[in-house]
């Protein structure tokens, strides 16, 4: 099926991201890609086998960026029809010694570039009355991750965000989409670093190391970013949508609708030991 519509994705040079814009421009859909090492505003083709697509320098954690790339899109496009928003960082570390830098790091980039690009995006889509924002959140930000609090706390805000958002501009023909995924194995185990704040000696040193070890091994044995941009495509392509998409292996995702009938400490108390918290 031959596809006009214009996508913009972010955190687009690896993971969930660059599965989405390979997988949506070898469909023929006009695929954006946006990063921090891409080239500002330089085009690169994809291979012969993909639909149009160009990279784009975006860092989400900066305003102007975000504003000039967006800008930039519809000048040469005319307009997006769909923004993905996958640009994600996570640092590990026990909440009481990671540095609010390295935590404000998370915010800026999960949370509000997420709100940033959303925004950028939205005016476009109003006045069109049609658009689709689908927002990568994560199971991380429907049940708190133990070692990774500043990174589930920034998930836990893309949720409210996304809900409010979409009471907002439906009455616009706006969709807003979450998809939670469960563990996938992207680049982002090797570009999570422990944070710079833990104490010589810190009491945290055994948990923070088998939660570590248990996320990166989730993560390598989890799904492959492709099943994940299958299920964008799906999403783009559908009429109608859900709002919330959860997904990845089924033990954790069995895990959403068992936090609802367990008592919260008690689920709490099994989830750490699923880390190997003690
Ligand atoms: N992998 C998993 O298990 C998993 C599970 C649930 C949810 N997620 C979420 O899925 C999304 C994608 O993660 P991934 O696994 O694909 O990770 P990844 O391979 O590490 O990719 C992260 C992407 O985000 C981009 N990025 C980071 N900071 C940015 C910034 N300030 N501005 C623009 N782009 C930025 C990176 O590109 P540059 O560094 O070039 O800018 C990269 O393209 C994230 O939101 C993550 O939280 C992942």
């Amino acid at each position: 099926m031959t596809e006009s519509r214009v996508v913009l994705v972010t955190g687009a040079s690896s993971g969930i991201g660059k599965a989405c814009s390979l997988r949506l421009a070898a469909h023929g859909f006009r695929v954006f890609g946006a990063s921090r090492s891409a080239p500002r505003f330089q085009d690169m083709k994809q291979g012969s086998a993909g639909g149009p697509s160009v990279q784009l320098f975006m860092d989400v954690r900066d305003d102007r960026s975000v504003n000039e790339s967006v800008s930039w899109v519809l000048k040469e496009a005319g307009r997006i029809d769909v923004l993905i928003n996958c640009a994600g960082v996570t640092v590990g570390g026990s909440a009481e010694e990671m540095l609010v830098d390295e935590i404000r790091d998370q915010i800026e980039t999960n949370l509000l570039g997420t709100m940033r690009t959303c925004r950028a995006v939205l005016p476009g889509m109003r006045a069109r009355k049609s658009g689709l924002l689908i927002n990568i959140g994560s199971l991380a930000g429907l049940m708190g991750v133990p070692f990774q609090s500043a990174y589930s706390a920034s998930k836990f805000g893309v949720e409210g965000y996304s809900e409010s958002l979409q009471m907002e501009v439906s009455g616009f023909g706006v969709r807003v989409v979450v998809i939670d995924p469960g563990d996938v194995h992207t680049e982002i185990t090797a570009h999570r670093k422990e944070t710079k704040g833990t104490l010589k000696g810190t009491p945290y040193r055994l948990n923070l190391d088998a939660a570590m070890r248990s996320q990166a091994s989730s993560e390598l044995h989890g799904w492959e970013a492709d099943r994940i941009a299958g299920l964008v495509e799906k999403i783009v392509r559908s009429r109608r949508p859900r709002f919330r998409y959860t997904t990845g292996p089924f033990i954790e995702r069995v895990a959403v609708p068992v936090r609802r009938i367990l008592p919260d400490r008690l689920f709490l108390g099994i989830l750490a030991r699923f880390y190997g918290v003690r």
